[in-house]
């Protein structure tokens, strides 16, 4: 199979990638910065490709390079986040993370709907994230731009499963990433349920392969979250709000 994976270059991206390519697939990875590929061992099978998401025409033009009107499955993964609230962020990185998580994604769903369009047939999986699955006050942006990618991704599913095209949304919990852990100083001891990116790309593979509509892991957050949104939401802000204060102060 022919597998693009934007957002392919560290974390849950690059491990989705090893193990695929482990399987003897095709795969094409990108991300703003290729340098930063840390691989244990060269894989002929691996294209990788320099690229910011928020730029459709180049991502246009990688995806048509890797895929040649041939893509199987195309998973997006680049994702942009920090833990701050909406009034610690800049400007810029507030746009930066509406660019990627948003407008990125819509234009990585459209390149690949027209790719996939060809043959009628193909997966997409859309990575958001638990944290989009709550609705309440004072979330941060992160959150919202996750929620609104669960949404977009849903609303994709309805216009593209008349062409064999599917999508699978993912929500993990906490991942243990490279970018997870240098917003946490290397200690993810307060976060809840950890896991670790092989385990997360494993489980993302087999909800692909078994076309699942949503995938949220592991089980535990999903419980814990399924508990949460039952909640009137006066209740639910006040005690994701009380979490953030306990996690900040330790
Ligand atoms: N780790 C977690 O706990 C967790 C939990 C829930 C959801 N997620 C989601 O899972 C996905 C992967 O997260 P991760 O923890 O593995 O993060 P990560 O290690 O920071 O990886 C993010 C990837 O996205 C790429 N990227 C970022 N902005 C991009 C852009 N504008 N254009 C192209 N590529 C871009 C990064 O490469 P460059 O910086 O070189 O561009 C990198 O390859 C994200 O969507 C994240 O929101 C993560």
């Amino acid at each position: 199979m022919k597998i693009f994976i934007t957002g392919g270059t560290t974390g849950i991206g690059l491990a989705i990638a090893v193990q695929y390519l482990e399987a003897g697939h095709e795969v094409g990875i990108c991300g703003r910065n290729i340098q930063k590929v840390e691989l244990e061992k060269n894989y002929p099978l691996l294209k990788m490709y320099s690229v910011d998401v928020y730029d459709k025409d180049l991502l246009k033009e990688a995806v048509s390079d890797f895929a040649d009107q041939n893509l199987d499955i195309m998973i997006l993964s680049a994702g942009n986040y920090s833990d701050s609230a909406l009034h610690q962020l800049s400007y810029a990185e507030s746009t930066e993370m509406l660019k990627c998580n948003i407008v990125g994604a819509i234009n990585t769903l459209e390149i690949s709907r027209d790719i996939m369009n060809i043959n009628k047939k193909g997966h997409i999986a859309v990575i958001a994230s638990v944290s989009g699955l709550l609705n309440y006050p004072k979330a941060t942006i992160y959150s919202k731009t996750k929620r609104a990618l669960i949404q977009i991704a849903d609303a994709y599913r309805r216009a593209l499963e008349d062409f064999g095209i599917h999508i699978t949304i993912v929500a993990p919990g906490y991942v243990n990433s490279p970018r997870l852990r240098e917003l946490n100083n290397d200690d993810l001891s307060k976060k809840p349920f950890v896991v670790d990116c092989k385990f997360a790309a494993s489980i993302i593979i087999k909800g692909i392969e078994e076309k699942k509509e949503m995938v949220v892991f592991p089980s535990k957050m999903k419980y814990l979250i399924g508990f949460l949104s039952i909640l009137p939401t006066r209740l639910l802000t006040f005690i994701m709000l009380k979490r953030v204060k306990r996690q900040k102060n330790g």
